[in-house]
């Protein structure tokens, strides 16, 4: 049976990414960790490896530094055995935006999109020429509800919905799978680093739960995986209410409405 391709985890040392990397491993895929606290990924590897006998790299990243994030650019770019990346590594940044400091939103975007689209523009080439691979990027239900006051947060999980539907038009065709999965709360420690009391929300979803979702979604080769939403129609009406402004879009003259002063 020809190897399974190796999965590169971003942000697995907790949370999601470490299921991810509990689940991938148990699938028989070798991994790559990437996320600043080696101490405790090889901690969990070393658990991994016995359970499972897959290979597993430690590969410790501040994914905000330029030239740690470049390290993990260059394994993706030259090591050929790496099939799969979860862009999964993120942060969420308490308070309002008048509140919040200029450098702490400035590093949320780097983390939440920068380091995801660096990630994904080292691996992208790769895959497409070898015309198979996946990109799963984690995105959040927030990027779609400017409601919910996280703005900068929401922001960033906007960019990575976008970019994934964009990626996925391209490399689609191409034979590589890019997937945007979009958790709601799930219970992770996201919430204590970013100053939040997860046990004052109404609904969290445990994180084996939230990842063995995606995972079907995966699975399905979904473009994009909502976990939580009851009903998969509601995204699909979004969509086609989305496409259907598209042609709309091409025009010589401004709208009727802006024709006439106040
Ligand atoms: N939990 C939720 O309710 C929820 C909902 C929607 C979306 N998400 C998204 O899910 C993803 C995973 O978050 P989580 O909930 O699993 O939270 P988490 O348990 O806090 O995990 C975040 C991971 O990112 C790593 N990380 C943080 N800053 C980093 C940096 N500068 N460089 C490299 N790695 C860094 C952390 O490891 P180190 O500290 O070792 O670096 C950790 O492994 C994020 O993108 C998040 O936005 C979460």
């Amino acid at each position: 049976m020809a190897k399974k391709p190796s999965v590169l985890i971003t942000g697995a040392s907790s949370g999601i990414g470490a299921t991810y990397a509990d689940r991938f491993a148990r699938r028989g895929h070798d991994l790559v960790l990437v996320a600043r606290d080696g101490a405790r990924m090889e901690a969990m590897a070393a658990d991994l490896r016995r359970e499972t006998g897959v290979t597993i790299d430690i590969l410790p990243a501040d994914l905000t530094k330029h030239d740690q994030l470049a390290a993990v650019e260059a394994r993706l770019r030259d090591d050929a055995g790496i099939g799969i990346l979860v862009n999964n590594a993120g942060a969420s940044l308490g308070g309002r935006f008048v509140d919040q400091v200029t450098e702490d939103v400035a590093q949320l975007v780097a983390l939440n999109t920068t380091a995801v689209l660096r990630l994904a523009s080292a691996v992208a080439p790769r895959l497409a020429n070898a015309g198979e691979g996946a990109i799963i990027n984690i995105g959040s239900v927030v990027g779609l509800a400017p409601e919910l006051g996280l703005s900068v947060y929401g922001a960033t999980k906007a960019f990575v919905l976008f970019l994934s539907q964009g990626l996925s038009l391209e490399l689609g065709p191409k034979g590589v799978y890019v997937q945007a999965v979009l958790p709601s709360a799930t219970r992770t420690e996201i919430w204590e680093r970013s100053g939040a009391d997860v046990n004052a929300l109404s609904a969290v979803m445990e994180v084996g739960e939230l990842v063995d979702a995606a995972l079907v979604g995966f699975d399905r080769r979904e473009p994009v995986t909502i976990p939580p939403l009851p009903d998969a129609a509601d995204w699909d009406a979004y969509q086609s209410a989305r496409r259907a402004m598209l042609p709309g879009f091409a025009q010589v003259h401004a709208a009727e409405r802006y024709r006439t002063g106040a």
